[in-house]
């Protein structure tokens, strides 16, 4: 063919990226790895390797070792070892390795990708664009955090020896994610990377080594689930965080739940990708190309359900179709290749079996005719079309190139079909109109939100889920706090309070007729004083015995019509802070003009000093709460692209509170306000040991203008309806303040809708002191936060 005929067809001819480079390096290691523990490279105890292959030609890459237990434990050691040294480093000291980590990526930088790809099926063009030069970024950003942590992080300290677990879809990138944030924190790190693609991160190993980076701040520990799993029940990790499938997630959490390690979990999605009427529609289309066929669509935030406002919707399908008419698929090294192979077997049939069963339930598939390579492991580009919102191809995570598509009329139709699924990890809005995008894009149930835009990521932003996606950060300020914990949390000792027993049988009760009683108090929800379910009451006794006077047993039912009567309240999330800020100051007004009596009251069960201060602190509490309405706001990113990006603290939703027991007003007061000041809604459990208390809130509360259903109280026995809470699939948090029995019960009663979880782990909180009791901590805990990248500037 004459260079005129080629010119005129346009075709692309191959254009292989060199591997040479990536193969020497392999070579070098005798294509065989161990662990790297301690800085040297380890043997397996147990002598076992397996093979780890280029999905793309079916070849045998290299052999790593499968991490058993011991290479664990050896690698936990070592990071433990490691860690006086590291955290005794100046700031300016650490950020200096954290900055040659990045140059040293960068001067890698090839040969990095070229691995990438080798080891994972991904176009060269994306790991070499997009994968590296992210890493690089995310070490650089996390350089200077590291330099800047005594000033802008006070009176915090790192967790102590992290175990962190990746998948295998972006395998350096979320090695990077993982490390840069935890050894700017001063952590020391065990990190296991997935089975399918260890080789990065075992690049990144020897990068480590070529820095000089003393021995043992980062090991890396291959091998699969079971390697992820020692790491895990490793009693002496403090934290861990992992990325990948929703249900390890909710392994993780349960296994964690007896201890006091951290925990942060990026998990799956479904993400939606809304396209109205007035977008740019060619523009849109190019935009779901990155969404949904980048990386195959094994992509945690892949848009990977089609929202199409009707009218628009024959015209896009055409269009999508011409576009993925155009799409090429083939070897990954090609240069000019949009789609790469799939990771492994094992998924390409799991992808496969999706988009059978969605057809069997009425979707309509349509796959290009175009050239698909011999061998290899490779899934066309998808469009299934006709997809009733219910179909598992709607609901499942697929994590291939697969695109469910479905139609909307109007923007509140658009915002229900796109939070109708148990995920929240991302989302696009398509849109010419700023106000539709923007208001779109508040209600969506999403942490990161693009604005005719698609997966972008910067380190400055934080990533992370809502609801089953997880919880937790990564990059930016927040996700800092993830790898950081009060230095008085940490150091705090375990509470020992044992509060007077209260839970006698109903039918043991005392003979209500003989000591003088002072008052019998009603549950309080929706705004109005309620009767238990169960029609029975718990006797109340002041710490002389003293019958005080009785309150409400409720159940399971009372916790339900409470949840309910707060998802209705939920309202009070759209008041502006304003607002909030102007109940809060008149509760605290209201709670001084009946300090007397509250405090004679509570008197009798904490005496008459605590009381007292208790109610005077109260005050303040709510007046801090009051002062932080409007001012906890959020921060406007600048990503380096023309974009910015708005990270809003939004709201968690529904809150269930156990309150301690130990302090029933202020304890309550600490945890309820801060959730109700960023506009959550409250089911709270009053002290065990001091329930009538509730009736003097709740007073508060109906002459406060507090709206109905914003703050709930059921009084009763504290584990019984922790255990209703945690599991209740439309509470959105758990806040447990107790001994160590209940904070576990908390933690691991919650997997089932991935609840967040804050607790005191157990430990004494001072409440009398303003620097634990009340402040930031509570209302970082408080709010989750969305990211909105909104095209901007030049
Ligand atoms: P996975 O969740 O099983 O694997 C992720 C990581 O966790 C790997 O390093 C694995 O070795 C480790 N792991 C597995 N079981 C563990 C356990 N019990 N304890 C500790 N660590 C454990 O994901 P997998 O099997 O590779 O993929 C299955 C599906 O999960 C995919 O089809 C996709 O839908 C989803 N997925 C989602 C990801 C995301 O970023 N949201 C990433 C990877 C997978």
């Amino acid at each position: 063919m004459s260079i005129v005929e080629k010119f005129m067809t346009m075709d692309y001819g191959p254009a292989p990226e060199d591997p040479r480079e990536a193969l020497t390096w392999l070579e070098r290691h005798g294509r065989r790895f161990g662990h790297f523990i301690g800085g040297t490279w380890q043997p397996p105890v147990a002598g076992q390797y397996f093979d780890t292959t280029d999905p793309s030609t079916g070849e045998k890459l290299a052999a790593v070792a499968q991490g058993s237990a011991a290479d664990v434990d050896a690698a936990v050691r070592a990071a433990r070892a490691a860690l006086p040294a590291w955290q005794a480093l100046a700031p300016h000291a650490r950020a200096r390795y954290l900055y040659a980590l990045a140059r040293q990526v960068q001067k890698h930088s090839r040969r990095l990708a070229v691995l990438e790809t080798m080891d994972n099926g991904k176009p060269i063009r994306e790991s070499r664009d997009i994968d590296i030069p992210l890493v690089a970024r995310h070490f650089y950003y996390h350089a200077g955090w590291a330099q800047l942590l005594e000033q802008e992080f006070p009176g915090y300290a790192a967790c102590g020896v992290v175990g962190q677990i990746i998948p295998w879809n972006f395998p350096l990138l979320m090695l990077a994610w993982k490390i840069a944030p935890a050894l700017a924190t001063g952590n020391t790190v065990v990190l296991k990377p997935a089975e399918f693609t260890p080789l990065s991160a075992l690049a990144f190993a020897e990068i480590c080594q070529e820095v000089e980076l003393p021995p043992g701040v980062v090991n890396i520990v291959t091998g699969d689930g079971s390697t992820g799993e020692a790491l895990v029940k490793h009693p002496d990790v403090d934290k861990i965080a992992f990325t990948g499938s929703t249900e390890v997630g909710r392994a993780i959490r349960k296994a964690t739940a007896q201890s006091h390690k951290k925990l942060s979990l990026e998990l799956g999605g479904k993400s939606p990708f809304i396209i109205f009427e007035d977008a740019d529609l060619d523009s849109a289309v190019e935009g779901l190309v990155d969404g949904i066929w980048f990386n195959q669509g094994q992509v945690c935030c892949a848009g990977s359900r089609l929202l199409m406002q009707e009218s628009i919707a024959e015209k896009l399908i055409t269009k999508i179709c011409d576009r993925m008419n155009n799409l090429r698929m083939g070897p990954p090294l090609d240069k000019a290749i949009d789609i790469g192979a799939i990771v492994a077997r094992v998924q390409l049939e799991r992808i496969q079996r999706l988009v059978d069963q969605g057809v069997a339930e009425g979707a309509i598939c349509w796959q290009p005719a175009i050239p698909m390579p011999s061998r290899g492991l490779y899934f066309p580009p998808t469009l299934l079309s006709n997809v009733h919102p219910t179909s598992v191809v709607a609901q499942q995570e697929i994590f291939g190139p697969v695109l469910a598509a479905m139609t909307f009329r109007t923007p509140s139709e658009a915002v229900e079909l796109a939070n109708n699924t148990v995920y929240g990890l991302a989302a696009c809005v398509w849109s010419e109109s700023i106000n539709v995008s923007l208001h779109v894009a508040a209600q969506l149930k999403a942490g990161v939100v693009w604005v005719n835009c698609t997966n972008l990521f910067d380190a400055s932003c934080g990533f992370g889920g809502y609801r089953e996606s997880g919880y937790g950060r990564e990059g930016g300020r927040e996700g800092l706090l993830e790898y950081l914990e009060p230095e008085w949390f940490k150091q705090a000792p375990p509470l020992r309070f044992v509060p007077p027993a209260i839970d006698q049988p109903p039918d043991e009760r005392v003979d209500f007729a003989a000591p003088p009683i002072d008052r019998t108090v009603k549950l309080f929800i929706g705004g109005k004083q309620a009767r238990p379910d169960s029609g029975y009451s718990i006797p109340v006794r002041g710490a002389d015995g003293r019958l005080l006077g009785e309150a409400p047993l409720g159940n399971r039912k009372d916790i339900r019509n409470a949840v309910e009567a707060a998802r209705k309240g939920a309202g009070w999330a759209k008041t502006t802070a304003h607002n909030r800020a102007q109940v809060l100051f008149y509760m605290g007004e209201n709670l001084s003009q009946r300090r007397g009596e509250i405090a004679e009251r509570l008197a009798a069960v904490v005496g008459k000093k605590q009381a007292e201060t208790e109610v005077n602190r109260g005050i303040e509490r709510i007046f801090s709460c009051a002062a932080w309405a409007d001012k906890f706001e959020g921060t406007v990113h600048s990503p380096p692209f023309r974009n910015v990006a708005l990270a809003m603290n939004e709201p968690i939703g529904t809150v269930g509170i156990v309150c301690p027991a130990e302090a029933p007003l202020l304890g309550f007061l600490s945890l309820v306000m801060p959730a109700i000041t960023v506009g959550n809604t409250v089911v709270a459990v009053p002290s065990e040991a001091y329930p009538l208390i509730a009736g003097d809130l709740y007073q508060l509360f109906e002459t406060s203008d507090l709206p109905d259903g914003a703050v709930n109280i059921v009084t009763g026995r504290s584990a019984e309806l922790l255990k209703v809470i945690a599991e209740h699939d439309d509470v959105d948090a758990i806040w447990c303040f107790g001994d160590e029995t209940a904070c576990a019960a908390a933690k691991a009663l919650s997997v089932g809708n991935l609840k967040q979880v804050f607790t005191n782990e157990g430990r004494v909180v001072d409440w009398f002191d303003a620097k634990q009791g009340e402040g930031r901590w509570f209302l970082q805990h408080a709010v989750q936060v969305k990211n909105i990248w909104v095209p901007y500037g030049e």
